[in-house]
């Protein structure tokens, strides 16, 4: 199945949800899209997609992740800079790490860092990099309590994993957790939009050509949201990027995808009541 056609079938499928764009969305409404929004998104992927276990898509994943021109690491990596701030001298935690991208970068800004993922393929190639070496790495399942002390962190980073939780409310107080009372959690994330069009994180598989996508899931803007919001973090910034000309630029694959919002940039504070 083509890209094309895979878009069309998301814009159908939008149609189909009696969505009224003047009326709020209760969260019950918004629960019942998301699993309708779930369900024909793995009806549409079945015969286009190898959905495998998230760990085992980024292990496979890890050889040329950096090599690619990933449309939403380059979006992402041209708007996060200001979140980032001046980070000399603070602790900084990590949260799925990857190969290093954040990690590497805040050690070298002169951050105390501590980088966690569960692909122990992805983090052999963030420990094989120069500078790596200043970075404590951590493997663990970010689906349990983190294996980190409380407000240990003046910053806690999260760079486009959260489509990878599934339980988003443990995951956020875990992050609140480790967040320091004056530190920030910076946050990137997919857009939820691009469920719409059908896209889930995925890589082409050099061997067999096949789409292989590490599980995820179709969260909405209000999961994200409200799971912050309950965890006891107040919103300091919220950002939406589209795709647009200087991206199709770098990668061409983006094209499809110009206008459309695919990226969400969230900056949080621990609030007190
Ligand atoms: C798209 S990559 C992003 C990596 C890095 N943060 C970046 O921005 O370049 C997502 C990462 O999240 C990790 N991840 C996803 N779910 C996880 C979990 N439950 N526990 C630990 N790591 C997880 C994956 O292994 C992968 O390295």
């Amino acid at each position: 199945m083509s890209e094309v056609t895979k878009l069309s079938n998301g814009v159908q499928r939008a149609s189909t949800f009696p969505l009224d764009a003047s009326q709020p969305i209760s969260e019950k409404d918004a629960q019942s899209v998301k699993r309708e929004t779930q369900l024909s998104d793995a009806r549409a992927q079945s015969t286009t997609m190898e959905v495998v276990p998230t760990q085992v898509g980024y292990d496979r994943w890890a050889e040329f992740y950096d090599s690619e021109d990933n449309p939403l690491v380059l979006l992402e990596g041209k708007h996060i800079g200001p979140l980032f701030g001046d980070v000399a001298g603070l602790t900084v935690a990590d949260i799925g790490c990857g190969t290093g991208r954040h990690a590497l970068r805040l050690a070298a800004a002169g951050a105390r860092v501590t980088a966690v993922d569960f692909s122990t393929a992805m983090l052999e190639r963030a420990c094989s990099k120069p500078g790596a070496e200043a970075i404590a790495f951590v493997r663990h399942d970010l689906a349990k309590p983190f294996p980190l002390r409380s407000a240990a962190f003046d910053r806690v980073f999260c760079c486009l994993v959260l489509d990878h939780i599934g339980e988003l409310n443990n995951f956020f107080l875990e992050l609140r957790r480790l967040c320091q009372p004056k530190g920030r959690v910076i946050i990137s994330v997919m857009h939820p939009a691009m469920s719409l069009q059908g896209v889930q994180a995925r890589f082409i598989d050099p061997a067999s050509g096949r789409r292989i996508s590490p599980a995820s899931h179709a969260h909405q803007m209000s999961d994200y949201l409200m799971a912050a919001v309950r965890a006891g973090l107040s919103l300091e910034h919220v950002s939406e990027h589209a795709a647009d000309a200087a991206l199709t630029a770098q990668s061409p694959r983006a094209v499809k995808y110009l206008g459309w919002p695919m990226l969400l940039l969230l900056k949080l504070a621990p609030s007190y009541v």
